[in-house]
């Protein structure tokens, strides 16, 4: 095992270089490592491993890379179908899904961090408690004062339907929010991509009946204002969602409220 040179004055831990794998494929991964139990600093320990002995995906490095040369990496996945959102993190200065990004799309060693600007609560593993409490914040269900319709679920035209298209399909991964400058300096007080998104999908639905309430508690400098459509956000969707239109479209509801 050999060790990185870093800087005499570098914050982060000389780095474990672990032999490489035999094959003639190899490949590099360069994986950010901190447990904070310790009190050390991070650090990036290296693995090279066989290309033509893994998957196609970086999900599959990494499993590997914890199969089959170190235990003690740690990391969320799930569902390896873009599905769950666990598999969130940072690859080569990108937020993206392990498993829905192949390993063949970088060049050289990949290096991979945990999605920007959380807490860690170990190696890959960011600290969700607060996203997920600004989530819950924008209370993301159906509130209607109608009852509902005995024998049957409360129906919705097909058109008023399709306006949830392109909002539902989010799986709180967290990509957006982690990549949003404003949410990297305000995640205090700003809401983020992410749970804003969740927040326009039940003011678009013809169903809900708490506009009202919603717009009350969106209409914040911070929460909702914050947002300075730089659009990071949508570039960062692995599911190709576009929460900074769905700002916008809060931000005109608003206004035509104000009007
Ligand atoms: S558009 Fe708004 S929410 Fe999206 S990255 Fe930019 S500031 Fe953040
Ligand atoms: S909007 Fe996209 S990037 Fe953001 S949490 Fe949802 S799926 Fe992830
Ligand atoms: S493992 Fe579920 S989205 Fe990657």
């Amino acid at each position: 095992m050999a060790e990185f040179t870093l800087p005499a004055n570098s914050k982060i831990m000389k780095g474990r270089k672990y032999a490489a794998q035999e094959g003639s494929r190899l490949k590099q991964f360069k994986i950010y490592r901190y447990d904070p139990d310790t009190g050390a600093n991070p650090r990036y320990d290296t693995y090279t491993i066989d290309l033509d002995k893994c998957g196609p995906m970086v999900l599959d490095a990494i499993i590997k890379i914890k199969n089959e040369i170190d235990p003690t990496l740690t990391f969320r996945r799930s569902c390896r179908e873009g599905i769950c959102g666990s598999c969130a993190m940072n690859m080569e200065g990108k937020n993206g899904l392990a498993c829905t990004t192949a390993i063949e799309d970088y060049k050289g060693t990949i290096t991979i961090t945990p999605l920007p600007h959380m807490e860690v609560v170990k190696d890959l593993v960011p600290d969700f408690t607060h996203f997920y409490a600004q989530y819950a914040s924008v209370q993301p269900w159906l509130q209607s004062a109608t009852p509902e319709p005995s024998g049957r679920e409360r129906l919705q035209a097909p058109e008023d339907r399709a306006k949830l298209d392109g909002l539902y399909e989010c799986i709180l991964c967290a990509c957006c929010s982690t990549s949003c400058p404003s949410y990297w300096w305000n995640s205090d007080r700003f809401l983020g991509p992410a749970a804003l998104l969740a927040a326009y999908r039940w003011l678009a639905d013809s169903r809900d009946e708490a506009t009202g309430d919603r717009l009350d508690y969106l209409n914040d400098a911070y929460r909702l204002y914050r947002c300075h459509t730089i659009m990071n956000c949508a570039n960062a969707c692995p599911k190709g969602l576009n929460p900074a239109k769905a700002i916008a479209e809060t931000k005109k509801l608003i206004a035509e409220r104000a009007a």
